[in-house]
């Protein structure tokens, strides 16, 4: 008898897995950022890491399985091979193309259309009933691409979006006033990136509307120049990839946010790119857009019709419109 057969007395058959499986396809510095984020907040007990760089694969995932000990012992596993992702409940891709200095996300749009052909088919292949969460850019419409790539509902297809961009622009408002970027309720729609929208009538602390005490806030002739706070939302990518290369950390923590309200089907709400062609006058694109979403274990849940303001509800038509355009020249 093995040592194992002389210490351990079978009583039963373990369970197959914990039924909260989460593959991360992309091990470059964004999808090491979501496992980790996911992984030391104990999201999830099962992580699959995928990529094309088997090396890098090796590598990564031998480094986070020798921190178990510190991560309540969670099943962490890696392979090229996407029969390792069956029965995902969350697919997040983070792989592709980064924006260098000088790029736009919107220019990296055909090279990682491209690869999303090669990544949407097997992941939905090994696991029909998951949820995609797309974070590679340009979000929104690779979210699009997925949503033709995959044949899933528009609930099941889902953009890492202005997540993002919201927590920055929360971060800034917040360190403004002093306050918690938890107690500052603001949200930025649209495009995760250059025409992304500030709901400025939206913004508020404890139910008080900043724009109740200050009507020209987010405007031009706001002597306080509120503003530059959406302004480095912006540029925000920009910044840190001048100063480090790329972002990741952020973006890690955002999308470990959305896996946790929908894995533990919590319903929280989260500006998230979607399907939002009829959702306001107007937005007649057949386009994914970030709008606050309500999340749960069967992804998308329910969308929030904000009462946004003339000025807001245009600018939005115009994040759709310039998505729009930039789809009609994909080469699927
Ligand atoms: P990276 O270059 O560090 O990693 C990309 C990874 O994708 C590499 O490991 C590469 O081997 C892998 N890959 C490439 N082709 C593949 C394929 N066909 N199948 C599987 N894996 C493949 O890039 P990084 O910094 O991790 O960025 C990844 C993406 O995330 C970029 O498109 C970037 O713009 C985007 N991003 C999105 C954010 C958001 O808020 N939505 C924020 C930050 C980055
Ligand atoms: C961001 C870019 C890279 O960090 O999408 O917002």
């Amino acid at each position: 008898m093995t040592t194992k057969e002389l210490l351990l007395s079978p009583v039963a058959e373990p369970a197959k897995d914990a039924g909260d499986r989460i593959t991360v396809v992309g091990v470059g510095a964004v999808g090491m950022a979501c496992a980790f984020s996911i992984l030391s907040q104990g999201y999830s007990s099962d992580i699959v890491l995928i990529d094309v760089v088997e090396e890098k694969l090796k590598g990564e995932m031998m480094d986070l399985q020798h921190g178990s000990l510190f991560l309540r012992n969670p099943r962490i596993n890696a392979s090229t091979d996407y029969a390792a992702s069956a029965g995902s409940k969350i697919c997040i891709v983070t792989a592709g193309a980064r924006q260098q200095e000088g790029e736009t996300r919107l220019d990296l749009v055909q090279r990682n259309t491209d690869i999303m052909k090669h990544i949407i088919p097997p992941l939905v292949k090994h696991s029909p009933d998951t949820i995609l969460l797309i974070v590679s850019n340009p979000c929104d419409i690779l979210c699009y691409v997925a949503w033709k790539l995959s044949g899933l509902p528009q609930n099941r297809v889902i953009g890492s979006g202005t997540n993002l961009d919201t927590s920055r622009f929360r971060f800034l408002i917040a360190s403004r006033l002093g306050i918690a970027p938890t107690s500052v309720h603001a949200w930025i729609i649209g495009e995760h990136g250059d025409s992304s929208v500030p709901v400025w009538s939206g913004v508020n602390v404890a139910g008080v509307r900043l724009r109740d005490i200050n009507p020209d806030i987010g405007t031009d002739h706001d002597k306080e120049n509120w503003k530059e706070l959406h302004e480095k939302v912006v540029s925000a990518a920009y910044e840190v990839i001048k100063c480090k290369g790329y972002t990741n950390w952020a973006i890690g923590l955002s999308v470990s946010a959305l896996v946790y309200t929908m894995l533990k089907n919590i319903n929280g709400v989260h500006a998230v790119s979607t399907y939002v062609r009829g959702l306001h006058e107007g937005l007649d694109y057949e386009v994914f857009l970030s709008v606050p979403c309500s999340l749960g274990k069967n992804g998308i849940t329910n969308v929030m019709k904000q009462n946004l303001t003339p000025s807001e509800r245009c600018s939005l038509k115009f994040s759709a419109s310039a998505m729009a355009q930039v789809q009609q020249g994909i080469k699927f």
